[in-house]
């Protein structure tokens, strides 16, 4: 439990049949308490876009957002593999720009490894930035940079030819020298062909229970991202709620002269307030 993830550790999970762990993380405490709680994988998703930053898509996410993002995260974990998401324009123009964009998370941030959207289209891509030494994690089925593709956020590897496409796409990933490859929202039994397809670990969310391991969005699990709680996701906590009590509470109290109490506060010395007395004392004379 206490042994540093690593990707040759996530490898021979798949090969002895052991499910692993990936929750995103965005920020410090969150991510040392999920490290702390033996999530294996902390993935800076670009899904910081919607439920930290409020955009309606991942597509306005920045390399400067991921790399500022990153950081923290990476401070806080000792156990947890790190892999930071490439977001959208930092893969696609180049395979040296993404090299550069992959390299930076990894020498400035520290990242342990990246994860990329797409198949065949970015194998090329994918195994030039292995062949720097930084890990690539996959990412098929929906695919959310390609929302306006898709034209929504719906269901993937839905008919005979999207599904075949789909399982190509995962060995074509798989020989390009992917770690792991994310399967997002596509039907159970595809999941389950795409994961007997391959040696390398699938991570599903909204897969179906056969993937390797599974992922969620940290503030889907824990209830803090109210706008939209997708059907795939389970809920753990709801600190929406809880934030709402605490602030209200607060305000009440302060409002009210109920807090600070003097338990919260700090004395001066008395020779400082017999000074300030004598001044005052001084001043009406
Ligand atoms: O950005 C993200 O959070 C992701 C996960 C949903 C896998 O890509």
């Amino acid at each position: 439990m206490n042994k540093k993830v690593t990707v040759p550790y996530l490898i021979e999970q798949k090969r002895s049949g052991g499910k692993f762990t990936m929750l995103t993380a965005y920020d410090y405490p969150t991510a040392k308490a999920l490290d702390e709680a033996g999530i294996d994988i902390l993935l800076i998703g670009d899904s910081v876009g919607m439920v930290v930053l409020g955009y309606d898509s991942t597509l306005p996410v920045t390399m400067e957002d991921m790399i500022h993002h990153t950081k923290p995260v990476a401070r806080a974990t000792e156990r947890a593999l790190v892999v930071s998401d490439m977001p959208f324009m930092s893969f696609q123009i180049s395979a040296k720009e993404a090299m550069r964009n992959a390299g930076r998370f990894v020498a400035e941030a520290g990242a342990e490894a990246v994860k990329v959207e797409g198949g065949e289209e970015i194998a090329r891509t994918v195994s030039r930035i292995i062949g720097m030494g930084v890990p690539v994690m996959g990412h098929l089925g929906l695919t959310p940079q390609s929302v306006h593709q898709f034209g929504g956020y719906s269901l993937q590897a839905k008919n005979v030819e999207d599904a075949k496409k789909l399982i190509k796409d995962a060995k074509i990933l798989e020989e390009a020298g992917c770690f792991s490859i994310v399967l997002e929202k596509v039907p159970a039994q595809i999941a389950r062909i795409v994961t007997e397809s391959v040696s390398i670990p699938t991570i599903g969310i909204g897969a179906g229970p056969d993937c390797d391991g599974q992922v969620l969005v940290v503030q889907d699990l824990l209830g803090l991202y109210e706008k939209f709680v997708p059907k795939f996701s389970k809920q753990y906590a709801h600190l929406g709620a809880e934030i709402r009590k605490a602030a209200g509470q607060y305000a009440k109290e302060v409002k009210a002269g109920e807090f600070p109490t003097q338990e919260h506060s700090f004395n001066a010395d008395d020779s400082v307030l017999k000074a300030l007395q004598d001044m005052e004392d001084a001043e009406k004379e």
